[in-house]
């Protein structure tokens, strides 16, 4: 029997090329789309790449009339907070417009599933409790409102045109694959785990932690870091789901268990064996005190069991992965700032 194929937008960027790999083993042929602005040509290894990008019309043309495309996955976004704070045109138009053509696409070649990437950023202050799917959508920065408007989007598209769409709205990505092929590798890098292990390794003189004056047992930031081996399985729990005809809907992605800065960096200091020297600098804007989520739905409505549940376990992949690639993937020269 064939394979079903399913699009992977962003397929070479970090959780897209962890979802394939995971599609791959699942008995799905991964075909990525991606324009290698942020995402790697080597991650790509479990399908073809397509190079373009989701804004292209006659690029997707192409790929819904060459392929049958059985549903779609949704990556290819900009992700930096304090980038989309800085410059939110780019995060609008790559972020919604972009994706607004995508859409369309597949109205227009009737494809209705579609698992979209979205985010814990779209909520607003949770007032330190973990956030349920119902809290308000009050995103704090353009990146979070970038994410919700494309929610909405969704939802109205499912009324007139029959998408058929999971928004799985994630914490902090972190982790690497366990078999080490592949892992994080944002160029430049703006997120805390890899950047304490480039500190790890040397890379980097120290890591800057932003701010120790919020409301929080040490005054650092808490997050719920989610393995994004783990956040492969959802989403193809979601697929199967919608690919059997079943309905869409809106999950968070978290472990419901919160880490500050200074805890993490603790954790590493202890996975890595090094000492890894910090200085507190001024509050990075777009930064809310604590995000953490209570994720009891995706496991009863999906069945998610996630594995990598320990914040040293995630630590230990992600250092496994930037001790055996401490260039990241080969192709250095190129820049960008997430994806
Ligand atoms: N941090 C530092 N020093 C650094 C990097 C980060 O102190 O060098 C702090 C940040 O200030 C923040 C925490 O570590 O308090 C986590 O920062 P990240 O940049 O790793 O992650 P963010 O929480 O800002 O954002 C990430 C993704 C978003 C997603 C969000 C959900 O980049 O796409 O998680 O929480 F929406």
């Amino acid at each position: 029997m064939a394979e079903d194929e399913i699009l992977v937008v962003g397929g070479a960027g970090y959780i897209g090329s962890h979802m394939c790999k995971y599609l791959r083993r699942r008995g799905y042929r991964p075909i990525t789309l991606d324009n290698l602005v942020c995402g790697h040509r080597a991650a790509v290894q479990w399908g073809p790449l397509i190079e373009g990008d989701i804004g292209d019309r006659a690029v997707l043309d192409r790929i819904f009339t060459g392929y049958d495309i059985k549903g779609v996955l949704h990556f290819a976004a900009y992700t930096s907070v304090p980038e989309s704070v800085a410059d939110p045109l780019k995060y609008y138009r790559n972020n919604v417009a972009s994706t607004v053509c995508l859409l369309q696409a597949m109205v227009a070649h009737g494809v209705r599933p579609l698992i979209f990437s979205s985010s814990c950023a779209t909520y607003g202050d949770a007032g330190g409790k973990a956030l349920t799917e119902t809290h308000p959508q009050q995103p704090a920065t353009p990146y979070g409102r970038t994410k919700w408007m494309v929610e909405q989007m969704l939802d109205d598209f499912g009324a007139a045109y029959g998408i058929r769409a999971v928004s799985l709205r994630y914490f902090n990505a972190a982790g690497a694959d366990p078999d080490g092929r592949i892992g994080e590798d944002h160029r430049p890098e703006t997120h805390l785990i890899p950047i304490i292990l480039q500190t790890a390794l040397g890379q980097r003189e120290f890591l800057s932690i932003y701010g120790e004056d919020y409301p929080t047992r040490d005054g650092t930031c808490v997050r719920d870091y989610i393995h994004v081996e783990d956040l492969a399985q959802a989403h193809h729990l979601a697929l199967v789901r919608l690919l059997d005809g079943g309905a869409g809907g809106k999950y968070n992605l978290g472990n419901g268990d919160g880490f500050t800065v200074r805890e993490v960096l603790d954790r590493a200091r202890k996975i890595t064996g090094e000492t890894i020297p910090a200085r507190i600098e001024a509050r990075r804007p777009g930064d809310v005190p604590m995000l953490i989520g209570a994720c009891e739905k995706a496991m009863s409505e999906l069945g998610w069991r996630p594995e990598f549940c320990d914040i040293d376990a995630i630590i230990q992949t992600a250092w496994d992965w930037h001790r055996r690639h401490p260039d990241g993937f080969a192709d250095r020269d190129k820049g960008g700032a997430a994806g």
